[in-house]
C-alpha cells in the first residue's frame, strides 16, 4: 500500500497539462502516493448537470489531500445553453465546484504564497516573500445578499440602524444588499493561521488588512481578535493596514511585508495584487486548507486560448504541488522541488513564453528535474 492516497483533479483545458508536468515532477521525486483520479469541471456540467459529482467528493473523502488543476466556468445563462439535451429545462444551476469544495471540506483557510525568485524578469522587485492568508468561508463572500429588498427587510435594519433611514424610500427593485459577515470564530482560526505559519517559518511579521474606521462593527472585530490572538506572539511584530494604504504600500515597498491576513474579499483583492509583484498567474499558487483535508491548486483558470497547446508556464502548479507535499510533511522533497524550479529560473535557458522563452509545458518540468541535482 501507498504512503498517500492523492485525490489528482486535472478538470479542463490547461489544467491537464500543468496536471501533466506535476506528475512528471512527483515521480521523479519518488513520492510514495497513489493518485486517484476524479471527474470535475465543465464536461461533467455538460453531460451530468454537476460539475462536482458525488462521486468526485466521495472519493476525496477517502484521501490525505488533493491536488486541483483549474476548470473553465460560464455565466449562468450560456451554462444552461450548453447543457445535454435531456437535460435542458430541469431547471438545473450551475456552481462553481472549487466554492462548493472549500464549503463542502471547510478549507476556511487560504494561503498564497508570493516568492520572488532570484533572476525571474517578471518580479516587480526582488527580495519579495509575502504570504496571504485569506478568509475563504465568510466575509464579504459569505452569500447572504438581498435584492429585491423587502420594506420588512430595511424596517428591520432601521430599528438597530438608524443610518438605513436615508434608503427608505426606494422601490424594493432599486435596492441591493451584501452582507459582509465577521464571526469571531471565523476569524480567529485565519489570524491563529497566520501566526502559526509566521511562527513556524521565522517570519517577522504579521499584518491585518481591514478598514475599522469605516466598517466600524466588522472591521472592529477582526481589529479585536487579531490583537488578542498577537498579544500571544510577542516575538512577531504585529500591526494592521488600511486596505486602500497597502494597495498603494505593497507596490511601493513589498519587501517590507512578511505575512498578511484578510477577510474573503480583502485577501481576494490583496493576493492577486501580491501575485502580480513576482510573475503573475505563472506563478500565482495557492492552498486551501480546513482542519481535516486540503485542496492545492494553482491561481489561473483553463486559459481555453491555450488549451492543448503544451505552452503555459507549469511553475504554478509545481509551486502548489511544493505546497502539497510541505503539508504531506515531505519537506526534503519539497527542498528538491523549490531548488529545481530556482535553478531553472536562474538558468534561463528552458522557459515559457510568458518568461520570454520558447520551451514547452513538459520541457520545462523536465528541466525542473534535471535541476533537482
Ligand atoms: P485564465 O487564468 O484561464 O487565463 C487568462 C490568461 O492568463 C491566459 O489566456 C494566459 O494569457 C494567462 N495564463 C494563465 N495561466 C497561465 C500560465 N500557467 N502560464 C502562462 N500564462 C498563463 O483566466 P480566464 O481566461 O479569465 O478564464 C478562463 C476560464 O477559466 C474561465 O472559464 C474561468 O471561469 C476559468 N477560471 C478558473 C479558475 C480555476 O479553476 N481556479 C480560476 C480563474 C478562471
Ligand atoms: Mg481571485
Amino acid at each position: 500500500m501507498s504512503k498517500y492516497k492523492i485525490a489528482w483533479l486535472p478538470g479542463d483545458g490547461i489544467g491537464n497539462e500543468v496536471m501533466e508536468a506535476a506528475r512528471l515532477v512527483l515521480d521523479s521525486l519518488g513520492l510514495d502516493a497513489e493518485y486517484i483520479h476524479g471527474d470535475i469541471g465543465w464536461e461533467f456540467w455538460k453531460t451530468e448537470g454537476d460539475p462536482l459529482p458525488k462521486r468526485t467528493t466521495d472519493m476525496m473523502e477517502k484521501t490525505d489531500c488533493a491536488l486541483f488543476g483549474a476548470i473553465t466556468s460560464k455565466p449562468q445563462k450560456e451554462a444552461k445553453l450548453e447543457l445535454a439535451p435531456e437535460l435542458q429545462g430541469k431547471n438545473l444551476t450551475y456552481f462553481s465546484p472549487i466554492v462548493r469544495l472549500r464549503q463542502e471540506f471547510d478549507l476556511y483557510c487560504n494561503e498564497r504564497p508570493n516568492l520572488a525568485f532570484k533572476g525571474s524578469n517578471l518580479n516587480l522587485k526582488d527580495d519579495i516573500d509575502i504570504t496571504v492568508f485569506r478568509e475563504n468561508t465568510e466575509g464579504s463572500y459569505a452569500g447572504v445578499e438581498f435584492g429585491p429588498t423587502s420594506r420588512t427587510l430595511r424596517e428591520h435594519m432601521l430599528a438597530e440602524a438608524p443610518k438605513m433611514q436615508r434608503f427608505m424610500d426606494m422601490p424594493d427593485d432599486d435596492i441591493a444588499i451584501s452582507t459582509r459577515i465577521i464571526t469571531r470564530k471565523g476569524a480567529e482560526r485565519i489570524i491563529r493561521s497566520a501566526f502559526e505559519h509566521a511562527k513556524k517559518f521565522g517570519k517577522k511579521s504579521v499584518t491585518l488588512v481591514e478598514k475599522p474606521n469605516v466598517l466600524r462593527k466588522t472591521g472592529g472585530l477582526m481589529v479585536d481578535v487579531f490583537d488578542k490572538v498577537a498579544s500571544e506572539y510577542p516575538e512577531i511584530q504585529s500591526w494592521f493596514d488600511n486596505v486602500d494604504a497597502i494597495a498603494m504600500w505593497l507596490v511601493k515597498s513589498p519587501e517590507k511585508y512578511d505575512v498578511l491576513v484578510a477577510e474573503n474579499l480583502f485577501g481576494d483583492i490583496i493576493s492577486d495584487l501580491a501575485g502580480q509583484l513576482v510573475g503573475g498567474l505563472g506563478f500565482a499558487h495557492s492552498g486551501n486548507t480546513g482542519n481535516d483535508y486540503a485542496v492545492f491548486e494553482p491561481v489561473h483558470g483553463s486559459a481555453p486560448k491555450y488549451a492543448g497547446m503544451y505552452k503555459v508556464n507549469p511553475f504554478a502548479m509545481l509551486l502548489a504541488t511544493r505546497m502539497m507535499l510541505n503539508f504531506l510533511g515531505e519537506k526534503e522533497m519539497a527542498a528538491k522541488l523549490y531548488k529545481g524550479i530556482e535553478k531553472t529560473i536562474t538558468d534561463a535557458k528552458v522557459l515559457t513564453y510568458d518568461m520570454g522563452g520558447a520551451a514547452k509545458t513538459l520541457d520545462v518540468a523536465h528541466e525542473v528535474i534535471k535541476n533537482f541535482e
